[in-house]
């Protein structure tokens, strides 16, 4: 059976990662555009690295929680294919995994992209990076380039679709854990799912705007209904 999960900010709320879509429309005091769309990155270099120097110190803070544990333990003993996709960009599934290794038909997508790697601007080669990053960070790679987070911003297109949307098209089962749907395209993969025949479920605190979309749908704290659901597959 072929597995397909999509996972979104709420993952990784019970660890301490704030969530993006609070009532005030700001993300940690920053109004969006300022700080995740290349045109903020242009217009002020300074305060949109160090907006991800400040995300990129915290991950030391965070741990991997109950659910991101049921998705390594998962994967550990799926024995189809399993797709893990996440939005997140934060390396708390990484985490989860290192600590219990994957079988083989096991893959992880960093969809929106990894706060720790950074990208040269001027010839696209994408490096880990652990520390801080200057406003115009020479870039190893390329004389004239620059170092930029490694983070898809509005107006830049996702990574890896080809792959995402070629799993989802021969998927038996797709479930999707603690997003609001709000983003496309992955608030486009539940009928791409369906198109292929697939299962869906939906994981969440309480039902999000898409809910009609899937089968299914599971509502609680991710650390309690994500061990729960696929404790039972
Ligand atoms: P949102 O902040 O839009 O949605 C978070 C979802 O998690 C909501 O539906 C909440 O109900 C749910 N949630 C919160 N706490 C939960 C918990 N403990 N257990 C289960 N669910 C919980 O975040 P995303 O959907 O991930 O893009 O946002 C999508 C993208 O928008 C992000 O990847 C980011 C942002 O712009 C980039 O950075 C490129």
């Amino acid at each position: 059976m072929n597995l397909v999960v999509l996972t979104g900010a709420g993952v990784s709320a019970e660890s301490g990662v704030p969530t993006f879509r609070a009532s005030d429309g700001l993300w940690e005091g920053h109004r969006v555009e300022a700080v995740a769309t290349p045109e903020g990155f242009a217009a002020n270099p300074a305060l949109v690295q160090d907006f991800y120097n400040q995300r990129r110190r915290q991950l030391a803070t965070v741990h991997p929680n109950a659910a991101h544990r049921a998705l390594a333990d998962l994967a550990a003993r799926w024995t189809g294919e399993f797709l893990l996709v996440t939005q997140n960009v934060d390396d708390l599934h990484d985490r989860a995994h290192a600590d219990t290794p994957p079988a083989p038909g096991f893959e992880l997508i960093h969809m929106h992209g990894e706060l720790k790697k950074a990208r040269c601007t001027a010839s696209g080669v994408v490096c880990d990076w652990a520390g801080d990053l200057a406003p115009a960070h020479a870039s190893p790679h390329h004389p004239r380039g620059t170092l930029r987070p490694h983070i898809v911003w509005f107006g830049e297109i996702p990574l890896e679709m080809e792959r995402i949307e070629a799993a989802l098209a021969r998927c038996d089962l797709f479930v999707s854990i603690g997003t609001s749907g709000a983003v496309y395209p992955a608030a486009g993969f539940v009928q791409l799912a369906r198109m292929a025949g697939a299962r869906t479920v939906e994981i969440n605190l309480e039902p999000t705007q898409g809910a009609r979309l899937f089968d299914e749908g599971v509502y609680g704290p991710a650390s309690e209904t994500v061990p729960g659901f696929f404790g039972t597959l």
